[in-house]
């Protein structure tokens, strides 16, 4: 069996490289249009940061796993295509800043139509509206040489970050296709693939449009829990509740569950606001006005989130930044990865920079090219400093930020951080990871999220 992935992004390249280490007799193309791209899949330097990912690569690299620009001859030679290009929200013309951009899925719905010819399995990957495969469908009926593919709905649930885990033992995966017989073959062909590593019963096989929904569904729910614990962390620091207290003790029923209720600055990531927009896109789409509006909130709540979060850091600062040096702790939208998609850091440090602040900003793994890009900083800017480690960030500033929870951040020796930061020194941690009592005795003035802001005295309210 030969197997090719068009897309070699956070999901193409990881979930191709654990198929291949898996299913050592099955060939798997990896191919994408961008050539820098797939040069870094075939160094030592990948593009995509994952805990475990290079073991993985470097095991099956050259032998049956291969990465490459030939998109056509990949699609040629395959059985099955998986479909794995990015979906971004659409930034123009009707459903802007809503509706999910389709324009790569159909790019490549008609390469695939013009270059396959024998029926093929396109498996759609990346997350999409709900009847995009009737979209395929379509373009390849069309466009194609009147071959009978099957499009299958296979939504990948890795998390960044934890992606080789999640990929080697996923809680289930999800299959969807079409209710006929040549549907339910091709349900069964991908079905054997992922069998060779992943227990039977947790390979569950559906509808294709009941399959493509629950994606945008399981992250809509995701995303919910934490804009429902951080409403909460505002209500916890206005009265002296602590936050991740009131996890716990939720979290312990098992109708609620422990997972995802972490309250943090705010929710990021390639995929979380994108899904919950597409999804109160669809709902408006087809006359659920109501439905959309309930799933809006979780953003809005998002968005406040970080506002919030800033104007704290404002606040405590005496109502000015400007000049003032502050150190960012974390730039990626979380930790273990590279990926700086959505970051909550993008927006605090963003209204930062609009109050005229100096930032200077340390992540562990993202490149200063990327963080000055997703500032949008011009070539001669000199607001922003990008460090090295931790300990250079926080050197000379009036307050040090938490943004991203890199468990580096809880080795730092504070006593030494404190002694060469401005005074008062301040630190917000914006992901709950540090040790508040501790930073407290050594000097510091601590704000943390859901967090009583003067545990010592009264409750007085400090919400923005
Ligand atoms: C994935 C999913 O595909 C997306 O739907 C989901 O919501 C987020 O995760 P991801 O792998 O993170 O996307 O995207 P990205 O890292 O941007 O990779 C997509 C790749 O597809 C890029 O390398 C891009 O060059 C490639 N591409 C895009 C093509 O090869 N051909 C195209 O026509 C368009
Ligand atoms: C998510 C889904 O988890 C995954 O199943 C889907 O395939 C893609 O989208 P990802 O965005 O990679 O994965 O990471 P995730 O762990 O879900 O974190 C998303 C954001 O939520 C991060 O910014 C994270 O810091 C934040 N988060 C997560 C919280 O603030 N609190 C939590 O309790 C959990």
């Amino acid at each position: 069996m030969r197997i090719c992935c068009i897309g070699a992004g956070y999901v193409g390249g990881p979930t191709m490289a654990m198929i291949a280490a898996k299913c050592p007799h099955v060939r798997v193309d990896v191919v994408d249009l961008n050539s820098e791209r797939i040069a870094a899949w075939n160094s030592k330097d990948l593009p995509v940061y994952e805990p475990g990912l290079d073991d993985i690569v470097s095991q099956a690299r050259g032998k049956n796993l291969f990465f490459s620009t030939e998109v056509r001859q990949a699609i040629h030679e395959s059985d099955i295509v998986f479909v794995s290009v990015n979906t971004p929200t659409k930034t123009y013309g009707i459903g802007a800043d809503r509706a999910a951009d389709l324009r790569h899925v159909e790019a490549v719905a008609r390469t695939i139509a013009e270059t396959a010819d024998r029926p093929k399995i396109i498996v759609e990957k990346s997350t999409i509206p709900v009847r995009t495969a009737e979209v395929i469908q379509t373009i390849l009926k069309n466009n194609g040489m009147g071959l009978n593919h099957q499009v299958l709905s296979n939504p990948e649930f890795l998390a960044e970050g934890t992606a080789i885990r999640d990929l080697s033992s996923p809680d289930r995966i999800l299959i969807g296709g079409e209710a006929n017989d040549e549907g339910h073959r091709a349900v069964e062909t991908l079905a054997g693939v992922y069998a060779t590593w992943v227990p039977r019963e947790r390979i569950i096989t559906t509808n294709l449009w009941s399959s493509e929904l629950s994606k945008l569904v399981a992250n809509a729910f995701l995303a919910q829990r934490i804009s429902s614990i951080n409403s909460i962390s505002a209500l916890c620091e206005a009265t002296g509740a602590d936050v991740d207290e009131v996890a716990r003790a939720i979290g312990t029923d098992s109708r609620i569950g422990s997972k995802f209720l972490k309250a943090s600055v705010g929710f990021g990531g390639s995929c979380f606001q994108k899904d919950v927009l597409n999804l109160t896109y669809l709902c408006g789409h087809f006359g659920l006005p109501e439905v959309s509006a309930y799933w809006e909130q979780v953003i809005q709540m998002n968005e406040w989130q970080k506002r919030r979060f800033t104007s704290q850091v404002l606040k405590a600062l005496f109502n000015t930044v400007c000049g003032k040096r502050i150190g960012i702790w974390g730039f990626a939208f979380k930790k273990d990865t590279n990926d700086t998609r959505e970051s909550p850091a993008i927006g605090v440090c963003r209204q930062l920079l609009a109050e005229r602040a100096k930032l200077a900003i340390y992540d562990p793994k993202v490149s200063a090219a990327q963080i000055r890009a997703d500032l949008g900083l011009p070539p001669n800017d000199t607001s922003v400093e990008i460090c090295t480690s931790a300990e250079a960030a926080a050197d000379q500033s009036h307050a040090v930020l938490v943004l991203t929870e890199w468990d580096e951040f809880r080795e730092v020796d504070f006593t030494a951080v404190h002694a060469r930061m401005m005074k008062p020194a301040w630190l917000f941690d914006g992901r709950n990871v540090l040790d508040h009592e501790l930073l407290r005795q050594t000097g510091f003035r601590v704000r943390a999220i859901g967090k009583d802001p003067s545990p010592s005295t009264s409750h007085s309210s400090w919400t923005a």
